[in-house]
């Protein structure tokens, strides 16, 4: 059985079903602010999105800055008015692109086998195409907040059968917490009442300089063992195969500042049709889920972030497209705002995640359809220091 209804109608109807039905948390918009144990870092989140809004850790002057872009005002996280960044989430159902916003179960190539086939709601590319798991993705829904300590807080979400066109109920639920030595665990377990395609992940955007000294990514460095990205179309959409790093701007095996390596992207589009930066998904080639298989550090504030995973694949994005002119996007007032906006390849997103589109590349040979026997889980450990 197919969804032919018209994504529209659809979405009036998931609205209307909203109103009805949700659970209505008291405010999804107040804040929760957290402490590590030692005192080493603090974090602010709001129930919207299970969206983190703020994230301080010390410098090399052992000052505090808040390295994670938001807005100061919440209710913007509510609008569409500034083009939507999914400043601080967590994405899902599916995170990152669904092809044509089809898959089949069984799983296919491009939805074109024999399997019940899934229509999603498409959001992007003129609709063509599902991003971040439709028109109302875990981003945009006040998750509720269930357990809360002074260094931890749980939030869930119960995202009923047939949202969106997926199919089944996924009751999801994350915890953060803060560890000492400014370590930040991010913890997400999710269940299926049928099988279902279920990719999440966190969509922060950072700048480890908070914007003090520089307002680009120059002084940014990453490194990480990846020896092969996922090739997508000039929309970013995966196309079954693998491409070796070597020789391009995609190698960060070796150390290497991120803003001098945005123009080197230009001539290849890896980021689609028009585009210069990183838009990218690269798989770590061994990820023992024990050691770091991804650093992040500016050298002007000394602070470098090391992430842990047990997570297949790393998607990162460059800001590329951030800054519409017509629609500005405040930064936040400990950022310089809300004079200063935030503009293109000044800050990284960083999504753990697995293969992106995997529901239409069985060639990645990744199984990711959930359900009753098959319960979600992902994990992550991010760890702030200090450059020595
Ligand atoms: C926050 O943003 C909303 C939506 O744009 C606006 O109506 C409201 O006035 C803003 N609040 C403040 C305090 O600026
Ligand atoms: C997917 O969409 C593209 C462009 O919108 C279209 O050409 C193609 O036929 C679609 N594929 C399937 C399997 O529906
Ligand atoms: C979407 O439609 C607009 C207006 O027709 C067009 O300019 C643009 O190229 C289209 N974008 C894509 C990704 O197809």
């Amino acid at each position: 059985m197919a969804f032919n209804i018209k994504a529209l109608v659809l979405a009036a109807l998931v609205l209307n079903a909203y109103a009805v039905s949700a659970p209505k948390p008291v405010d999804p918009l107040a804040s929760v602010t957290l402490s590590a144990p030692d005192g080493s870092a603090k974090a602010a989140f709001i129930p919207f999105g299970a969206t983190t809004t703020n994230f301080w850790v010390k410098d090399k002057h052992g000052k505090f800055r808040d390295i994670l872009l938001g807005y100061d005002n919440h209710t913007l996280y509510q609008s569409q008015a500034d083009g939507h960044p999914y400043f601080g989430p967590i994405v899902g159902r599916y995170a990152n692109r669904i092809r044509n916003g089809t898959f089949t179960i069984p799983i296919s190539k491009d939805a074109s086998g024999p399997g019940q086939k899934f229509q999603i709601l498409e959001n992007e590319n003129n609709g063509t195409d599902t991003l971040h798991g439709g028109i109302v993705g875990y981003d945009a829904r006040p998750w509720t907040l269930v357990k809360q300590s002074s260094n931890s807080v749980t939030f869930s979400l119960v995202d009923p059968d047939g949202d969106q066109g997926f199919p089944g109920t996924v009751t999801t639920s994350v915890t953060y917490t803060l560890e000492p030595k400014s370590t930040w665990k991010i913890s997400m377990h999710a269940t299926a009442t049928e099988l279902t395609p279920i990719m999440l992940s966190g969509h922060h955007y950072w700048n480890l300089e908070a914007y003090q000294e520089t307002q680009d990514l120059v002084g940014h460095y990453a490194q990480f063992d990846s020896s092969k990205f996922i090739a997508t179309t000039g929309t970013l959409i995966p196309t079954g195969e693998l491409t070796p790093v070597d020789g391009t701007a995609m190698d960060f095996r070796k150390p290497k500042s991120i803003g001098n390596a945005i123009p080197e992207t230009a001539e290849a589009q890896f980021c689609g049709t028009g585009c210069v930066g990183f838009d990218n998904a690269w798989v770590y080639d061994n990820n023992d889920c024990k050691k770091p298989v991804f650093s992040i550090w500016s050298v002007n504030s000394g602070i470098k972030l090391d992430v842990t995973t047990d997570q297949l694949a790393l998607q990162v994005y460059s800001c590329n497209g951030i800054d519409n002119p017509a629609l500005p996007i405040p930064r936040k007032a400990d950022q310089g705002g809300p004079s200063e906006r935030y503009t293109d390849h000044s800050c990284v997103v960083i999504e753990q995640e697995s293969y992106i589109d995997a529901i239409n590349n069985p060639e990645f040979k990744i199984n990711q359809i959930y359900g009753p026997k098959r319960p979600y889980s992902w994990e992550a450990t991010y760890a702030f220091s200090v450059l020595k």
